[in-house]
């Protein structure tokens, strides 16, 4: 099925077209999903052609409030609340025993669903309008750059969606951190802008998965949000040749390099690892369009968020080189 696809800021047209199954583009503070009703197997399994995902890939649910997201699970653990009272509307996905409500696409036939509410004006009001949750993945084609504006959408989603809601572009810019109890213990399935000691400030010592190719939380899949033009990530030595070609692309935190040819992108002139956050796909999305025969990016500095920034400019490069102690538990 091809659309014309339309960007737009009417909540109604866009419930309405959810409401009658089809799927549609909107806002969140990390990035757009590509959202369809999560109770309907017929509709989630539309996200996963539009998006050309494997099946084994699971999706995010949206809700607009506790309750909903109540709805959908076995139990409650303890100790959840108070990181839903801290951390929702916001970044967090947290997956939890699900019940026989949530069709087995959407966890992919695992037993834990993924939900979280986000934090954007336009996407709250989208899932009251149309009373139900939004199954949502990132709403870019497999494996290619997540969008942060309307515009990245329509980038690769013209003609198969019929609606884009335009929020401008997210305020955080990178993917929710996903979370999950082990053996009774808080872990981090993906880093993002909720850190490991954000968490822990509420329940303890929290842990942080090894990236692995299972179907455990794909998102750890080695190679993810890439762009096309090859990319090769960490710390340049100086004077490295490749700089010189008007070919290269350069990545970097906050200061330009003197004296090369390179394209070169600054994530934060402001030194501010939130900016770097909000600005990567967009800066990635840019290189990409570029003439470009290799991307070359830079770590930013490995403290707070910027662990979230390096994980994925390290996926990005399709490398999966444990980056040091965030690995080692
Ligand atoms: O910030 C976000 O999380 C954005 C916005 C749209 O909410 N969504 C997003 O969705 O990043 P997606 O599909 O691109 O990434 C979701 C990640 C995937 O790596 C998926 O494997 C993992 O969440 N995931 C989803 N359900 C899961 C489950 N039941 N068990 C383990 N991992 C799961
Ligand atoms: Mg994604």
């Amino acid at each position: 099925m091809t659309y014309a696809t339309v960007t737009g800021t009417a909540i109604e047209e866009a419930a309405d077209w959810l409401r009658k199954g089809h799927l549609v583009a909107f806002p969140t503070e990390t990035v757009y999903g590509l959202g369809g009703n999560a109770l309907h197997a017929d509709t989630v399994v539309r996200i996963f052609e539009t998006k050309e995902r494997p099946l084994y890939n699971p999706l995010i649910v949206h809700v607009a409030q506790v309750d909903e997201a109540r709805a959908l699970v076995r139990q409650w653990p303890n100790g959840l609340d108070i990181l839903t009272n801290t951390f929702w509307p916001g970044p967090l996905t947290l997956l939890l025993e699900r019940n026989q409500l949530v069709p087995d696409l959407v966890t992919a036939g695992l037993d834990r669903v993924a939900i979280r509410i986000p934090d954007h004006p336009m996407a709250l009001a989208l899932i009251r309008a149309c009373g139900f949750p939004l199954a949502a993945p990132s709403a870019n084609l497999f494996s290619r750059i997540s969008p942060t504006t309307a515009e990245h959408v329509r980038n690769q989603l013209e003609g198969r969606i019929p609606y884009i809601l335009d929020g401008g572009p997210c305020t955080v810019g990178l993917e929710s951190t996903i979370i999950g109890l082990q053996d009774g213990r808080w872990c981090i399935y993906r880093q993002g802008a909720v850190t490991a000691p954000d968490l822990e400030a509420f329940v303890g010592k929290v842990h942080t998965a090894l990236p692995t190719p299972s179907p455990v939380a794909p998102g750890l899949l080695p190679m993810h949000y890439a762009p096309r033009t090859r990319l090769e990530f960490g710390p340049l030595p100086p004077g490295d040749p490749r700089l010189r070609s008007p070919r290269t692309g350069l990545l970097r935190f906050d200061r330009r390099l003197p004296g090369i040819s390179a394209v070169q992108v600054i994530l934060a002139p402001d030194s501010s690892l939130h900016t770097a956050a909000r600005e990567l796909y967009a800066a990635l999305h840019q290189l990409d369009s570029l003439p470009l025969d290799l991307i070359l990016a830079e770590p930013v500095p490995e403290e707070g968020l910027g662990r979230a920034i390096n994980d994925r400019l390290q996926r990005a490069a399709g490398t999966n080189i444990p980056a040091g102690p965030r690995n080692q538990e």
